[in-house]
């Protein structure tokens, strides 16, 4: 198994979400839908501490149990603005409202900057309006840097996009978590050229194998990136990179 050897740990749990341990112990979870079909069973009792959560969109299989994680910890939820505005309205106080290019501290020392992503955020909440789509915001991707400088880059639901070239030659995170399952975001063949465009020595593969539709597989990213010089870090639900 691959070291990352950065002091911190970065540990998958299904889907999109994972748990970030900073080097100073803070905890951060990214799109915490731990009810997932491929969550370690028993994820969401597990937690014992969250110190921030960021959502990178509105989908409930990225804002998953941000609501109940929320209520039990108190975490700083960095979010963009309408994600604020429905999050608040649920009666979530710790919400910070943020955009794209925009960047906060959480967590007492931990750097969240938000940037583009090329998808869609609309979801239903039948307590507010049944049957219809509510606008979510803009969904993004998140540049999170740890106390130590460690940065890594979670895509969101994304296709690839040009600017992912700048993502990498602003902020140069050193691990990049992509989709790769395709239908709903990119595929192996276009994460392969957003791995190349955001130029991480690292890349850990998300949202597949969830279900059937989401098809895509490391093993064909892996051989995309072939010559690359890009290592894919397949890592296995509940499976932490240390
Ligand atoms: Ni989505
Ligand atoms: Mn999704």
């Amino acid at each position: 198994m691959t070291q990352l050897d950065r002091g911190c740990k970065i540990t998958w749990l299904g889907h999109a979400a994972f748990r970030v341990e900073s080097p100073k112990g803070k905890v951060i979870l990214i799109d915490p839908w731990l009810g997932n079909p491929k969550a370690p069973a028993g994820a969401l009792d597990a937690l014992t501490r969250v110190d921030a959560l960021l959502p990178t969109h509105a989908h409930g299989d990225h804002l998953g149990d941000t609501i109940e994680i929320a209520r039990r910890f108190q975490p700083e939820i960095p979010c963009v603005y309408e994600l604020h505005l429905y999050l608040s309205g649920k009666g979530l106080e710790k919400t910070l409202p943020m955009n794209k290019g925009g960047a906060q501290t959480v967590a007492g020392g931990i750097q969240v900057t938000m940037v583009s992503a090329d998808h869609s955020a609309g979801y239903q909440d039948d307590a507010i309006a049944p049957k219809r789509a509510l606008y979510g915001g803009e969904p993004c991707g998140f540049v999170v840097e740890l106390e130590n400088g460690f940065r890594l880059y979670h895509a969101g639901d994304t296709n690839v996009f040009g600017d992912m070239k700048l993502i990498g030659e602003l902020y140069k995170p050193e691990v990049a978590l992509l989709p790769i399952g395709g239908l709903f975001t990119m595929g192996p063949r276009e994460a392969a050229m957003a791995a190349r465009f955001v130029g991480a020595p690292k890349v850990i593969p998300m949202h597949y194998g969830t279900f059937p539709p989401l098809a895509g597989t490391p093993a064909e990213l892996a051989k995309e990136l072939s010559g690359s010089g890009i290592e894919v870090i397949a890592l296995t639900p509940g499976e932490t990179l240390q």
